[in-house]
């Protein structure tokens, strides 16, 4: 094998918006009188926006129009949002900058493969913007994880194919995703243990270590 790029996914593997995510969707849950808790969450990792409020709202036996359903998603997304405006690099997953400069500096590219919309946003908060050569995200997509199509993207924009790349993601459906679309896929976090995962490792920095048991990049 070749690899010469490595994907990320951002939610859950570069930073924690995990629990932004929560406290915007228990709130919605709450005023729609939802049983959400942290359980239902983790199955919402990796999911689209639409993807997850169907989820949020299959607790209950109530049936919305499509109308009503986006505007709970727009009122889920401003709260999210208002979190992401105070966060920081703070919100960093341990080693993160490092890793990316160390895997930059020794010529592997490197890529974002995320379902959310915010991705930019998020990079931007964060700090990460210039440590990538491309993003591809939700809002360049119509199929959210399991689907491989944002990864696919990534490898695209990348100018390499899905062989050569690995994946690195904290969710059941990102491995899935990584898996369907013929990449090497690393889980970490939540998606340490996910079946179909390639390797496993416990936190970022093992990264570079994984990466050099393959054959450098050009
Ligand atoms: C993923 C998260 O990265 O993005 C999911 O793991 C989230 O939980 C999805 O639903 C979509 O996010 P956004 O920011 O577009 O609502
Ligand atoms: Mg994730």
């Amino acid at each position: 094998m070749e690899i010469r790029g490595v994907i990320f996914d951002l939610d859950g593997v570069l930073c924690h918006t995990d629990h932004y995510h929560y406290l915007a969707w228990k709130a919605l849950a709450d005023r729609l009188g939802l049983p959400f808790d942290e359980r239902v969450n983790d199955r919402l990792r990796g999911v689209s926006r639409m993807d997850s409020l169907e989820i949020v709202l299959s607790l209950g036996e109530k049936q919305f129009t499509q109308a009503e359903k986006e505007q709970m998603a727009e009122e889920k997304n401003r709260r999210y949002r208002s979190y992401l405006a105070k966060m920081g690099p703070e919100a960093l997953a341990p080693g993160a900058v490092d890793v990316l400069r160390d895997l930059k500096a020794q010529g592997w590219k490197l890529a974002v493969g995320s379902s959310s919309k915010n991705a930019p946003l998020i990079l931007e908060r964060t700090g990460l913007e210039g440590y990538f050569d491309t993003v591809a995200d939700g809002s360049q997509i119509t199929r959210s994880k399991p689907d491989p199509e944002v990864f696919l993207l990534a490898a695209r924009k990348l100018n390499l194919c899905p062989s050569e790349c690995i994946v690195v993601e904290d969710a059941v459906a990102g491995i899935q995703a990584a898996k369907a679309g013929g990449f090497f896929a690393v889980g970490i976090g939540d998606a340490a243990n996910a079946p179909g995962a390639d390797a496993s490792i416990s936190g970022l920095k093992e990264i570079p270590i994984l990466c050099k048991k393959f054959r450098m990049p050009l």
